[in-house]
């Protein structure tokens, strides 16, 4: 609390200098942003103690909030120097290509925009930590919600205007000080290579790197006690993070930049195998996680429904026998578990369930699933429409955007169809 009201007074006196030092190696959240001793202070402690050079790497390179890269080498050219996802992507066009279809693309939607109009500046740089991390970033959005401290000046010209409603752009994961971070190359490199070459950092290849957005911390946000992120965690537990399987071979295979997932058939298709086991007129089928590296699914916003449905070889009609979801329900609030039927790595959920009578042994059982992706949005973005009337214009659209974008997400389809009598 004390800390709080500190802010507005260190706030006015420092912007008119930090005003200057906008875009350049002075971070403009020294200014504007709640500084958090705390996470700060062990962030640094952790990065001089650790002897693991990975760890000491991330805990740098991460370090919240960044700052700005600062003036571009003099000799740079004008696409070497951009931090413009679209100039890295005219040398490195696959990158650029998968990318741009990911959701990491789209970290700064309509999902986020509408709530920033409802923050304070200092709140929403903590969400844009892991939705667009670059100072320079983090400025632009300033500059476009007309925040009391958004820097006055344009900005400099390998900053795009865009930049910041370009979400987790090439530079936010690559590039500091205008210097590239990479993975250990693949390939021979030539020895002059433009952007004065890179630096190898092997946290690239390692699942830490992505742990930085896509796990809280042991004191982050619990419902029910259970970390709201833990994905990190539970890969931690599974097989795969015992036998060092990292993301990266499952989201970024062959280096791909598209990371899939439960937004995606294909990726829902891999995670899951069914299994189905009659004892009389009685069946169980298990959903078994067999291939997504932590829980299915790993956090609380999606839901699938699986459907058992029971028709006649060719037929269209069916009978359904049971209708089961699987997933991580919590209320709006966040406050109370509604359920919890996620399904660990290697694990199994069964269903159980009586043929409807008069079935036949030539009659099939489909697993059908219903995918909602961001289910708990759906529900969230929907209490906030029920108050519209509270809402300015400009909010409102925003929001009926990210409530159509998030229904629009849900697929469904046959997972795998059961004979009941093996031919
Ligand atoms: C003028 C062409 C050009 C531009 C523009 C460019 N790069 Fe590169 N970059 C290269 C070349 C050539 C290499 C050498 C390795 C290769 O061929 O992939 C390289 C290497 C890299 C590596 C190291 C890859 C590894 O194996 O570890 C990273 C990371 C990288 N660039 C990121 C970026 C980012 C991010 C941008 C935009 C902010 C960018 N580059 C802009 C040409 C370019
Ligand atoms: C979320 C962080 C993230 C973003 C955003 C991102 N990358 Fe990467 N990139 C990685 C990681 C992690 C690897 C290494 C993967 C591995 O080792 O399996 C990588 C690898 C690379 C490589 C080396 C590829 C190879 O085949 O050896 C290049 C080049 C590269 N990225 C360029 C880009 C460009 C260009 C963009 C934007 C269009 C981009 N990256 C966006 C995280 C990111
Ligand atoms: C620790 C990193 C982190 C922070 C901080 C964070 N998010 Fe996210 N956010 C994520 C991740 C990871 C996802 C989604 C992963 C997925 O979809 O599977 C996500 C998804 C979302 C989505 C749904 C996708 C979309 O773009 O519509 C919204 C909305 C969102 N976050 C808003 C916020 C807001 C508002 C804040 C600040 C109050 C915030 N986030 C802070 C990591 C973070
Ligand atoms: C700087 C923060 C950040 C880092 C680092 C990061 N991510 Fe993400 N990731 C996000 C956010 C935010 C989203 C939500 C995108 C959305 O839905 O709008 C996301 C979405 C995803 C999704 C899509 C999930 C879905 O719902 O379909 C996958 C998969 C993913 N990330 C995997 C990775 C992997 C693997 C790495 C490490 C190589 C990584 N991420 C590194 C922030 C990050
Ligand atoms: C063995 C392969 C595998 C590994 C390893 C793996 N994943 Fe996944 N991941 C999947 C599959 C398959 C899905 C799609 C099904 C699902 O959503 O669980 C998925 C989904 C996701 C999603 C989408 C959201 C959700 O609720 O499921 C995110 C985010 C994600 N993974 C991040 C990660 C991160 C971060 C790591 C490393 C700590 C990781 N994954 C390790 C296979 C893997």
């Amino acid at each position: 609390m004390k800390l709080r009201n500190a802010i507005p007074v260190a706030g006015l006196v420092l912007i008119t200098v930090a005003a200057l030092f906008w875009w350049l190696n002075k971070s403009p959240d020294a200014a504007t942003v709640i500084p958090q001793p705390s996470v700060a202070a062990n962030i640094q402690s952790h990065a001089v103690l650790s002897t693991d050079p990975v760890a000491a790497f991330l805990a740098s390179h991460w370090r919240d909030p960044l700052p700005p890269q600062g003036k571009p080498p003099a000799h740079f050219s004008h696409v070497e120097a951009s931090l413009a996802p679209e100039s890295c992507g005219q040398c490195h066009q696959e990158q650029f290509r998968d990318w741009s279809q990911s959701l990491h693309s789209h970290t700064m939607g309509a999902g986020i925009l509408w709530q920033f109009q409802l923050m304070p500046q200092e709140d929403a740089n903590k969400c844009m930590k892991c939705h667009a991390p670059l100072a320079e970033q983090k400025a632009l959005i300033a500059q476009a919600q007309a925040w009391p401290n958004a820097p006055t000046q344009a900005p400099p010209a390998y900053v795009p205007p865009d930049l910041g409603h370009q979400g987790l752009v090439c530079a936010a994961c690559h590039v500091r000080n205008h210097q590239r971070f990479g993975p250990e190359p693949r390939k021979e490199i030539a020895a002059v290579l433009p952007h004065d070459g890179f630096t190898i950092a092997p946290a690239f290849s390692d699942g830490r790197f992505c742990a930085t957005c896509h796990q809280f911390p042991e004191d982050g946000p619990r419902t029910n006690n259970k970390l709201r992120e833990d994905t990190y965690a539970q890969w931690q537990a599974s097989s795969y993070g015992k036998a060092g399987q990292q993301c990266q071979s499952c989201h970024m295979p062959d280096r791909k930049h598209q990371w899939r997932g439960i937004h995606d058939q294909q990726m829902v298709t891999k995670a899951l195998s069914t299994v189905l086991t009659r004892d009389g007129n009685k069946i169980h089928v298990d959903i078994i996680n067999t291939g997504a590296g932590h829980y299915f699914p790993t956090y609380m916003v999606p839901k699938v429904t699986v459907e058992l449905r029971y028709h006649e070889k060719g037929a269209a009609k069916f009978t359904l026998l049971a209708s089961d979801v699987i997933g991580w329900n919590v209320d709006i609030g966040l406050e109370q578990e509604l359920f919890d039927t996620r399904i660990p790595a290697g694990e199994k959920r069964r269903i159980s369930v009586d043929l409807p009578a008069g079935y036949s042994e030539t009659g099939i059982v489909d697993v059908y699933l219903l995918v909602k992706p961001r289910e708990h949005y759906e529900r969230t973005f929907m209490s906030v429409l029920d108050q519209r009337d509270q809402l300015d214009a400009k909010t409102l659209g925003l929001l009926e955007t990210a409530y159509k974008e998030a229904v629009a997400t849900q697929f469904q389809f046959t997972l795998a169809s059961h004979p009941l009598t093996l031919q």
